[in-house]
């Protein structure tokens, strides 16, 4: 029996439930969102040219006596025996192929005697010239060059392509900054990949926290997400070493990018900030944390600041003056692992000064402390399907009067690189609980996000793709139906006789709609009576969408991406007392029309 009481609704839903969780992992940002196709495009991954290969006769070397600029302080040697050698790149497992796409291509070049052109080309590893542009002459000086690239209509669709740069006369040449964008997102210049940027469209998220995660902390200090590198010009951020996932992060993705990505998702950034503490244990106090104390709040004014200020006139120049929304600051991540204690002193100095500058901010912590007061508190949780359809009643039985939560990293661990339909039920099962306590856990990100199919370092992921296709996971369905079509205040439910049900209740009053959300962990269908107590009248039929699948490892992947995925129909003979089936495996959604 699932009998709703609606005389006596429970808390509202938190209008910032759900939200997205970003980091660079498993190429989720370099060779996944970000948009760009070239990898090591500013050679500095290395000493060697990594992901470049010579074409023809060509010989290929990392000089550091030819940079670019004092953020580039690498370029590519290309000692070129005849007309007609060159470059390739092998892009992020391939460059892209798409039928009549105009792709942007750039690059830095110069010429030790200063002669000749390059033809900067996409190619397919068969010979076949899918796109092609040429330069102007280069010169001995450093020269930006910018074509477009299209392909014919008949240009097939494929990952099995190069872009291969090639000179016109033998001699020495440099290249530096070597670009190369397929339309973005928006059509933003240094933009975001189209259909990752609609899948996350789609989720309706109210925030993005950023940059990370162990990202933002880095192995070591020098490779934190230093924000003030990742502004400007992209010629201009020299990129750092992402030790914590083991590639190279140009930084194009970096701090500008990912508050246009808030106000193109239409929601607000929630910002983590380095709070000086890395992953092998490197932890900053004393006056050696003013630096990043006082970089914080610069981050927080090149955000949020009039373009009077020195950080928000930078915003400005990076093209943005209008000053971003911002109301929730995470100090640091994980800091738990931070066995020298030093989080009660780091987490004290952040908040003494953003409180002071930036009053009306809120303050995550990520670990509890003791010397002040913190808005709401992160809390992670990586488990099994099983454990997070127990856990659905977690926050049930919480303190009301404990600080609020945050769960800014969640997931049921089942599947590679997505999670199956058991994960997915486990993930529903969750959200069902966040919800009906969303009095207490205000806001919730699950994580990771993103998979590149060929660097699935983390196993499961809310999405993943290739450098062609993607694909959402179950959970990710899982996670749209619930937080999607949700009322706005939460109806107790009892659940009698029904065992692997999970169960949320909203309400809409406004829309005169509750919306019964019914997750069915079992492998037989479960008929029941659903009472809505307090409800007169009802709309005959109702809107239903189901998710469910034939079996627990059922799931979806770039070859058959639609084989778990909602479908919706109407359901009759709905009235204040009805009966209802729930699939096996299954998460349902009944919108029920009240009069
Ligand atoms: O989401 C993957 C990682 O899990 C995050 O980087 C870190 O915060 C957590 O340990």
């Amino acid at each position: 029996l699932l009998t709703v009481d609606s005389t006596q609704p429970g808390p509202q839903v938190s209008t910032e439930l759900g939200g997205i969780f970003f980091e660079d992992i498993n190429h989720s940002g370099e060779g996944g969102l970000y948009a760009e196709l070239v990898n090591n495009r500013s050679f500095m991954a290395a000493a060697t040219p990594l992901h470049w290969s010579a074409t023809g006769t060509a010989t290929l070397a990392v000089d550091t006596a030819q940079p670019l600029n004092s953020a580039l302080t690498q370029s590519l040697r290309v000692t070129a025996k005849a007309a007609g050698d060159g470059v390739a790149n092998e892009g992020y497992w391939g460059i892209p192929v798409r039928p009549s796409t105009a792709y942007r291509a750039s690059l830095y070049a110069k010429s030790a005697d200063s002669t000749g052109k390059l033809t900067v080309a996409i190619v397919g590893t068969d010979g076949k010239v899918h796109a092609t542009g040429a330069t102007g002459p280069l010169t001995g000086s450093w020269r930006k060059c910018e074509l477009t690239l299209r392909t014919a209509a008949d240009a097939p669709t494929t990952t099995n392509a190069r872009l291969v740069v090639t000179t016109s006369v033998p001699g020495t040449l440099w290249l530096s900054q070597v670009s190369l964008f397929p339309p973005t997102y928006k059509g933003r210049k240094n933009g975001l990949r189209i259909d990752l940027m609609e899948k996350l469209a789609a989720l309706e998220p109210k925030f993005l926290r950023f940059p990370g995660g162990n990202y933002l902390e880095g192995n070591v200090i020098a490779d934190r997400f230093d924000w003030k590198k990742t502004i400007g010009p992209v010629e201009q951020r020299p990129g750092h070493h992402n030790s914590a996932w083991g590639y190279w992060s140009t930084d194009g993705l970096g701090l500008p990018e990912y508050l246009q990505m808030t106000e193109d998702l239409g929601c607000m950034p929630l910002l983590c900030v380095y709070a000086g503490y890395s992953l092998q244990g490197a932890h900053v106090t004393g006056d050696a944390l003013k630096p990043f104390v006082q970089g914080a709040v610069d981050q927080i004014e090149y955000i949020t600041g009039p373009t009077t200020s020195t950080w928000g006139a930078r915003r400005a120049a990076d093209g943005h003056p209008k000053p971003f929304p911002l109301k929730y600051v995470e100090i640091g991540n994980e800091d738990w692992f931070d066995k020298s204690g030093s989080y009660e002193e780091r987490y004290a100095a952040f908040h003494d000064a953003i409180k002071a500058r930036f009053p009306a901010l809120k303050l995550i912590a990520t670990t509890p402390v003791a010397s002040r007061p913190y808005d709401l508190i992160d809390e992670h949780y990586y488990q099994s399907p099983s454990a997070f359809q127990a856990g659905s009643h977690k926050y049930d039985r919480r303190d009301r009067n404990s600080p609020k939560v945050f769960v800014g990293e969640w997931a049921s661990q089942e599947g590679r690189p997505t999670p199956d339909l058991n994960a997915a039920l486990g993930d529903a099962s969750w959200i069902a609980g966040i919800i009906r306590n969303s009095d207490q856990v205000l806001m919730e990100s699950y994580a990771p996000l993103f998979s590149h199919v060929r660097d699935n370092t983390w196993a499961t992921n809310l999405i993943a793709y290739d450098a062609l296709t993607s694909y959402n996971s179950p959970s990710y369905y899982a996670q749209q139906l619930l937080l999607t079509r949700r009322g706005t205040v939460v109806l107790p439910t009892a659940v009698r006789a029904l065992p692997g049900i999970n169960v949320v209740t909203t309400h809409d009053p406004g829309a005169r709609r509750i919306y019964l959300a019914v997750v069915n962990t079992g492998g037989t269908a479960r008929k029941t009576t659903v009472t809505l107590q307090g409800v007169a009248r009802t709309d005959a039929s109702a809107a239903v969408t189901v998710l469910a699948g034939a079996h627990l490892q059922a799931t979806n992947t770039l070859t058959d991406p639609l084989a778990v995925v909602p479908r919706g129909r109407t359901v009759d003979a709905v009235a204040p007392t009805f009966t209802a089936t729930f699939a096996p495996y299954s998460v349902t959604v009944l919108e029920v029309h009240t009069a």
